[in-house]
């Protein structure tokens, strides 16, 4: 499991020491689906086929009146069909925690659907206490119910008060799986004047100065979520859980959706929320790493087989740190082949 923090550990000259395990299951895409509709429900088998995880989403575009529906609907379809069979992973988004309907959430779920269930992701996480909450509850459900493996969190980062935290949610439990990036709700939170889920803004951009001939001046359109992607990405790395995407929201612009999953896996991130079976495909290619890449992260390894000193491969200077890069792209192309 993790490494515990805040302890030294000596570097084993020639035997390099190695990373952090990559994710056990591969994650590409969490595909969210509504349980409490039943033609929906009926399609799960054939889009699991094609997906690293399925999501029965219970809170926000579920309609007040369906949530218990949707609750219900998730506890049969997650009892239809055999997801871990499939290798697929079964997760659920429950409400958030001081709504009306998290606590029948929770206990039903674990009642009814027990060891089958990966992952809760847990809305609006503001701080450790969140999590530390919802561990106690579900370590209480689990031996209620004799539940053999532990449930695991991952949780939204879509409040001011959790970007404060991310780095304490991070490591609040052992159960702490990932987290993803919230930005509908997170732009809300901060008052930020948009209307979008994810992605960029034309008037977020930067204007060149002016021009001595005094011809118009071009502005380009500049990250509006970087920062905060930069500082969930190493909260997840220091605390060895995985940082995701979150929702992107103009499901008819793939080519902007594929962009903003590209920058995403760039920083760090494993995988993004698919909310239309459109993105699904687009997720799978883009957190897979390039072939390419990984060819020349194999050469990297190859030439410098306990991953010290100094070689040059095309020009392009290769040493103990750029060894770690191609043992991350390595792995992580083991994995996703496996
Ligand atoms: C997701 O839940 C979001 O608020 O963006
Ligand atoms: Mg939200």
């Amino acid at each position: 499991m993790k490494t515990p923090r805040g302890f030294f550990k000596p570097l084993a000259i020639g035997a390099p020491e190695p990373l952090r395990e990559p994710p056990a299951r591969v994650e590409r895409m969490i595909h969210f689906v509504p349980p409490h509709l039943e033609k929906v429900r009926a399609k799960v088998p054939e889009i699991a086929r094609d997906v690293d995880v399925i999501l029965g989403n219970l809170e926000d575009a579920i309609p007040a009146d369906a949530k218990e529906a949707a609750r219900a609907g998730f506890i049969e379809m997650a009892n239809a069909t055999d997801f871990a069979a499939m290798g697929v992973g079964l997760w659920t988004r429950v409400n958030c925690l001081n709504s009306p309907w998290h606590l029948d959430d929770v206990t039903q779920i674990v009642a009814g659907v027990g060891d089958r269930l990966d992952v809760m992701m847990i809305p609006k996480v503001e701080g450790p206490w969140d999590i530390h909450y919802i561990d106690q509850l579900l370590a209480l459900l689990e031996a209620r119910h004799g539940l053999k493996k532990p449930i695991l969190l991952h949780a939204i980062l879509e409040t001011a008060e959790g970007v404060n935290n991310v780095e304490a949610i991070a490591a609040a439990s052992p159960r702490m799986q990932g987290i993803s990036l919230g930005p509908a709700d997170l732009a809300a939170s901060r008052r930020m004047k948009t209307t979008r889920v994810g992605g960029g803004h034309p008037f977020y951009k930067v204007v060149e100065d002016p021009r001595a001939d005094g011809g118009p001046r071009v502005g380009a359109q500049q990250d509006i979520w970087h920062y905060t992607f930069a500082k969930m990405v190493d909260a997840c790395a220091a605390a060895g859980i995985n940082a995701f995407y979150g929702p992107f929201g103009d499901i008819a612009d793939l080519e902007a959706c594929e962009q903003q999953f590209r920058n995403a896996f760039l920083l760090g991130c494993v995988g993004a929320w698919s909310l239309h079976p459109n993105q699904i495909a687009i997720a799978k290619q883009v957190f897979s790493p390039d072939p390419g890449e990984v060819a020349f992260a194999k050469r990297i390894l190859e030439a410098m087989p306990d991953g010290a000193g100094v070689v040059m491969l095309d020009g392009k200077m290769q040493d103990d740190a750029t060894w770690k890069q191609a043992k991350v792209m390595v792995d992580s192309a083991r994995q996703i082949a496996a």
